[in-house]
């Protein structure tokens, strides 16, 4: 079919918004925004957003699920091989050999963050709090903070993994809004299921609620052009605050290790 590409970048925000979508952001909008044209042209709902019956009904037209991680899945062509891993490897390895459709937006997350003055742990549960998303985007709030939980301050698990229910609700006080491209991925009549309900209740009256609602202020509107912030800006927080094991991730026979090797090899069969 036919894209009207303004009409589609129109749609996602315009152009330096989808500029800053990642890959995988892309090839989800455009699959959105097909899915509703089609719709529109076939008589179906007209509606700028699709709704949750209409998301519903897109699992039978794809040859994977939706919450799969990122790094076992191309949306173009084959997947690539993989750089090999050092032995012992570090944070800093992930970022750069594996984390290679989150890097982005979460550097940008964690730069903003910084800008706006907010704490190291803050700064910091901004730059890991999507990053499980390459093995799998499912509750990727809650398998974010369990990669990181042995390795960081309590109150940065918290933040890495309540921004996940967080980022439903609306806090205009601290300027978070709805994010439009929540309509366009879980429909525009989506109501969270009720353990996240439960979790956003829990949090908002939890002494670090602030904390992990900082994630979803500096996470989705943090995008900027040409803005390429790197890791090493973030050296000394991750330093200071992430108890790299000398073993290296996945090797410290920590309760999270599988984890970690299983991002680091992602295409052994079993
Ligand atoms: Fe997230
Ligand atoms: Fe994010």
């Amino acid at each position: 079919m036919e894209i009207d590409k303004h009409a589609l970048i129109a749609d996602l925000g315009g152009e330096a918004k989808v500029a800053s979508m990642n890959s995988e952001a892309k090839a989800d909008a455009l699959e959105e925004f097909m899915m509703q044209h089609l719709n529109e042209t076939g008589g179906g709902a007209a509606g700028k957003y699709p709704t949750m019956a209409e998301v519903d009904a897109q699992i039978e037209t794809r040859r994977h699920r939706r919450g799969v991680g990122n790094l076992f899945l191309s949306h173009s062509g084959n997947v690539k091989r993989l750089a090999p891993m050092p032995a012992k490897p570090t944070l800093a390895d992930f970022f750069k050999l594996r984390f290679k459709v989150t890097s982005n937006h979460v550097l940008q997350s964690a730069n903003l963050a910084m800008k706006n003055g907010m704490s190291e742990e803050i700064i910091l549960a901004c730059l890991l709090h999507d990053t499980a998303q390459e093995l799998i985007k499912v509750d990727h709030g809650w398998w974010s903070a369990q990669l990181y939980e042995p390795y960081v301050p309590e109150k940065v698990a918290f933040a890495i993994r309540y921004h996940q229910a967080l980022r439903f609700y609306e806090d205009k006080a601290v300027g978070y809004e709805y994010p439009d491209l929540y309509r366009v991925l879980f429909g525009e009549d989506y109501k969270p299921e009720p353990y996240i309900e439960a979790a956003y209740q829990m949090v908002r009256n939890h002494k670090w609620y602030m904390d992990a609602r900082m994630v979803t202020v500096n996470d989705l509107y943090s995008f900027e052009h040409d803005v390429n912030p790197q890791l090493e800006q973030f050296a000394d927080i991750i330093g200071r605050h992430f108890k790299q094991p000398k073993e290296g991730l996945g090797f410290d026979n920590s309760p999270v290790a599988h984890i970690w090797r299983s991002i680091a090899s992602p295409d052994r069969p079993l």
